[in-house]
């Protein structure tokens, strides 16, 4: 595998690249990899002839300083990791290269962005479009891959590509991977303390067992539900859980909302200082 830091680079490997025909799959990540992201990774590889995977913890996407300056960074680790599953090209510029002057750009994001994360983290979402567009526009990739554990950011993510013409890009969506408890994966997971680590999996044995009860009750009852079990755990605490149509991201009242009968419900928990978010999808027939 190779590193390339500067963006002047990856631009002319590109370049090289599209004039031999051949396909991209990128795969953006913030680093501290875990098997999520080697997920990504695999299904990359099975469907590109070239995977590049970005490792860059973006500053404009955290509202919060205290989170940007904590964020693990495991730069040694990422690359072994990247290299044994086959990844062609690692692409980890530091901030100056991609940001030499502030970036001022304002992306019209639309309602996607304004619920859930986008009401919580004020900014956080044009951030995430910042950076995304910039990776879009210097790796001019065939196939992109997130993971679904940031179900709202891939709805954010489609519409920045759909206003910002990458509408070339086939924009991939895989599967949350869990830990056998059924904590999701999480380059934060790192930084729960013992008892918080004891405590999250509850956060998706809640969310679980709510597909169950959803079938006869209310979504304002199912709501309420997966806060209290959630909460009556000390170590949790229910920042938001709303239940959505996953193709608008805005808030359902009704089952009867919900597109094909399917809803997706996003949750944020404040374990100690650690933010975790996780999803589950409700098929309703
Ligand atoms: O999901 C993430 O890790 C980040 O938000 C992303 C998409 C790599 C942009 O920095």
């Amino acid at each position: 595998m190779e590193v390339i830091r500067t963006q002047k680079e990856l631009k002319q490997l590109i370049e090289k690249l599209r004039a031999e025909s051949k396909s991209i799959g990128l795969v953006p990540t913030m680093g501290a990899l875990h098997a999520g992201h080697i997920s990504l990774v695999d299904k990359a590889r099975a469907e590109n002839d070239i995977v590049v995977v970005s490792v860059f913890v973006n500053p404009t996407q955290f509202n919060n300083p205290a989170d940007l300056a904590t964020y693990p960074r495991t730069e040694a680790e990422d690359c072994r990791k990247l290299d044994a599953v086959g990844v062609d090209y690692a692409f980890i510029p530091t901030v100056e290269e991609i940001y030499p002057e502030p970036d001022t750009r304002q992306f019209d994001l639309g309602p996607v962005a304004e619920v859930m994360e986008g009401a919580m983290r004020p900014g956080h979402f044009n951030g995430v479009a910042q950076i995304v567009s910039k990776l879009f526009d210097l790796t001019k990739p065939t196939r992109a891959y997130f993971g679904e554990k940031d179900f709202q950011q891939i709805a954010v993510i489609r519409r920045m590509a759909e206003i910002s013409g990458f509408d070339y890009i086939d924009i991939i969506a895989c599967p949350i991977k869990r830990e056998a408890d059924g904590l999701a994966l999480s380059s934060r997971n790192v930084r729960l303390t013992p008892e918080g680590r004891k405590a999250a999996p509850a956060i998706h044995a809640a969310l679980e067992a709510s597909t169950r009860y959803a079938a006869n009750h209310t979504v304002a009852e199912t709501i309420a539900s997966v806060i209290d079990e959630i909460n009556s755990n000390p170590e949790l605490d229910v920042e938001y859980y709303q239940i959505v149509n996953p193709l608008t991201m805005q808030p359902i009242s009704n089952w009867a909302e919900a597109p094909d009968s399917t809803a997706v419900g996003c949750v944020t928990v404040n374990v100690g200082d650690v933010r975790l978010i996780d999803n589950i999808t409700y098929k309703l027939n």
